[in-house]
């Protein structure tokens, strides 16, 4: 588990050229839904490519504790003997997912409509988000749920022993809180529905079809109507977890603002629900190629050629939001370095991740010289163009993975090193970040 050990500080400096290939590792959202699913199916799932992050390794021992077996067999090659919809058996300790907020929502979920108790917890920053976003639906299934005040872990769910089925428009743009009601629905006789104004990442639909599950999406003028059929038995599955493009998201925009850099990202998701961050880069003039488009582990994926260049600062699409929604930490640094300003609006989701990521990129930003504004739901940052960033100061990270490689990208190209003061966090989704960005031409060390 993140935020347990040791901080450990790290400085990166003025780099690169970066040249070369750089193979990002496995989509952390499939990995959790991957080893979820295999978890919930009757017999062997087999995955190839998981995320060996710590985020994912939570989510492993804890379908363990519900009475799955699962196990690695190589690097990225697991095992998992699901026990069957409705299967789960009660957890004899308390559940720790660590950083991960789609480990521990989806878990919840999951468990939500079987008669039994469980307790989760997690680190410093999970023990901090609302999870009343996921308990208020998962009530209506008749489950409870007891927490801190505000809905924070612990928590301790009762899963409902009769379940009903839902039908659940989602308040927020959220693809965890309808995984969460999906996932309880699989348990629920008859149809479960959640209504999605916004569409958000789709790969619970996607992966439940795949094992089996009856799953219609149907978009209407109020947004994506999702029905499950409750009470399948899902049939395991051969899973190739393709590579995370929110991981991607790092390199990518790294070589957009080291001068002179020139390099190639193969298996980048161009899944409509995920690729905001890469139309955003194109609105900025990025000078990005989609090579090769294809199909990989059921997704539509393309190979990136990313070369150095000017950037312009745009208004980004609010509405653009829910498919980028991990990417704004990086897209800041980015906009940092482009002429002119950059206006985020619709981001107050940011409020609610594994930090207040607005507020975190203010601070770190202005931090380094770069002049900046907020409100609640807006971040607009003033561009200054390439090189153009003085740098030179420690960002406070608060145990968020994305915003401690946002600001050593940031160091990467600025005049003046830029630390972090606790790198470990990256562990949780890219855990060789620095390997890979260090082969690419990056300047990355431990800070005193
Ligand atoms: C995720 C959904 C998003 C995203 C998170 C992963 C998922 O969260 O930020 O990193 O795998 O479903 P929200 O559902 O809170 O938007």
């Amino acid at each position: 588990m993140s935020g347990h050990g040791t901080a450990q500080p790290m400085t990166a400096r003025k780099s690169g050229p970066l040249t070369g290939r750089a193979e990002v590792p496995g989509d952390k959202s499939i990995s959790h839904r991957a080893l979820i699913f295999g978890a919930m199916a009757l017999g062997e799932t087999r995955i190839t490519g998981l995320l060996e992050g710590q985020d994912v390794l939570d989510t492993a021992r804890a379908m363990r504790a519900f009475g799955a077996e699962v196990t690695r067999q190589a690097p990225g090659a697991w095992s998992v003997h699901g026990v069957g919809v409705g299967g789960f058996c009660e957890p004899a300790d308390v559940i720790d997912c660590g950083n991960s907020g789609t480990g521990v929502r989806l878990i919840m979920g999951c468990m939500a409509t079987t008669a039994m108790t469980a307790t989760f917890t997690g680190d410093a920053s999970l023990r901090k988000r609302p999870m009343g976003r996921v308990t208020d639906p998962l009530s209506l299934f008749g489950a409870r749920a007891y927490g801190r005040s505000g809905g924070r872990l612990p928590m301790t769910v009762v899963g409902a022993a009769s379940p009903v089925p839902v039908r659940y428009a989602t308040p927020v743009a959220s693809a965890q809180v309808k995984s969460a009601v999906l996932l309880a629905g699989l348990n629920a006789p008859g149809e479960t529905v959640v209504i999605e104004r916004e569409a958000t990442r789709d790969h619970s639909e996607r992966m439940l079809a795949g094992f089996g599950a009856r799953v219609h999406v149907e978009k209407t003028p109020q947004g994506n109507v999702i029905t499950l059929t409750g009470q399948p038995e899902l049939r395991p599955q051969a899973v190739a977890v393709p590579r995370d493009p929110s991981s991607a998201a790092f390199p990518v925009c790294a070589a957009l603002v080291v001068e002179g850099s020139d390099i190639f990202v193969p298996g980048v998701s161009q899944n409509l629900t995920r690729n905001g961050l890469y139309l955003t880069l194109v609105d900025m003039g990025a000078d990005i190629v989609f090579e090769n488009p294809r199909e990989e582990g059921g997704e539509p994926v393309a190979d990136l050629r990313v070369r150095f260049g000017p950037l312009r600062g745009i208004e980004v699409p609010p509405e653009r939001a829910p498919s980028m929604i991990d990417e704004y930490p990086i897209l800041s640094v980015v906009a940092a370095f482009a002429e002119g300003t950059t206006v985020m609006r619709g981001v107050r989701e940011l409020r609610v991740k594994e930090s207040d990521r607005i507020d975190a990129m203010a601070r770190g930003l202005e931090a380094c010289g770069v002049r900046v504004e907020e409100d609640e739901d807006t971040l607009i940052v003033h561009g200054m163009g390439p090189g153009g960033v003085p740098g030179g100061a420690t960002a406070r990270t608060h145990l968020d993975h994305r915003i401690a490689m946002s600001f050593l990208i940031l160091g990467m190209a600025s005049k003046q090193p830029v630390s972090v003061d606790d790198a470990s966090p990256i562990n949780t989704s890219f855990p060789v970040f620095t390997p890979l960005m260090t082969r690419l031409g990056a300047c990355l060390e431990p800070a005193q």
